[in-house]
């Protein structure tokens, strides 16, 4: 298949589109500071459900913790859904989770096996190559909404990432050894997104960690956490059904953390 390595456009992305509700309305930028922060803001302005924000650039793209994402002109895929009304079964944990997993689905599909590191990375190789943001927020009427932003690195090289994800970050590509057409990869994976919500919405809660759990790369590994109230050490023992990470102290007392920065540590203590 020929790859279209141009600029996304409304044509590329609209034709390629497969999807029934994400995508009722679609927007794709050239460059903006960050899609979440747009489909926000498109939110209170009474934009429909499943609005779909796409950027071929983001210069404030926002990831978990207060991070940056990093996304070079043209290479990836950035966008933001938004969900409206949202029920109390897509909380911000259980998309989360759902989303990674749609992601590591339809990167699978391209050849490549990934891995998910809680609660939202999808790596590949050790490396990640994909991040997942739910931003969860109420109207001034009440009503909830929620919005799921998904960077994916597709045809970076390692060049293109910055200095401080070196060896850190990869790509479909660096992954592939070849690129991929970004217009066919987002319509796949929104595809499977739209599904997979669809299911979580219908099925419930135990569908989103189910099917995460299969892929997650911590389950038994020595960890640091770093959450807002400091640092913790141990192992991970499980996840609970609401998303939250279950570790073993080096007390052996176990703890559960509903949100946390990971890191994996060498060996068994955590040291
Ligand atoms: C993370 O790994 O911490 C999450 C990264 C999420 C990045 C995506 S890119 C599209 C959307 N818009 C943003 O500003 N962030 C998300």
């Amino acid at each position: 298949m020929r790859v279209n390595e141009a600029p996304l456009t409304e044509e590329s992305v609209g034709s390629a589109l497969r999807t029934r509700r994400f995508g009722s309305v679609v927007y794709v930028l050239g460059r903006i500071d960050s899609t979440n922060a747009f489909a926000k803001t498109l939110a209170g302005r009474s934009a429909p459900d499943g609005t779909l924000v796409v950027a071929d650039h983001q210069t404030a793209g926002r990831g978990r913790w207060g991070r940056s994402w990093a996304s070079a002109p043209g290479l990836g895929l950035q966008f933001s859904v938004l969900l409206r009304p949202v029920s109390g079964r897509l909380d911000t944990h259980r998309l989360t989770l759902t989303a990674a997993t749609s992601v590591a689905q339809a990167v699978g599909r391209l050849g490549l096996q990934s891995r998910l590191r809680w609660p939202n990375d999808v790596t590949v190789n050790s490396k990640k190559i994909a991040g997942v943001i739910v931003e969860t927020q109420r109207n001034r009427r009440g009503a909830a909404f929620a919005v799921i932003g998904v960077g994916l690195n597709v045809n970076q090289r390692p060049s293109d990432f910055p200095q401080a994800l070196a060896g850190k970050a990869g790509s479909i590509r660096q992954a592939l050894g070849r690129k991929t057409d970004r217009p066919a990869l987002l319509a796949d994976l929104l595809l499977q997104l739209e599904r997979d919500v669809h299911r979580l919405e219908t099925e419930g809660p135990d569908f989103a960690l189910g099917r995460w759990i299969r892929r997650n790369a911590l389950l038994g590994k020595p960890v640091v956490l770093l959450t807002a109230a400091g640092e913790a050490r141990g192992v991970v023992r499980g996840f609970h059904s609401d998303g939250a990470l279950i570790l073993a102290g080096e007390d052996g007392r176990l703890r559960r953390f509903s949100d946390a920065e990971v890191t994996e540590v060498s060996d068994a203590a955590g040291h």
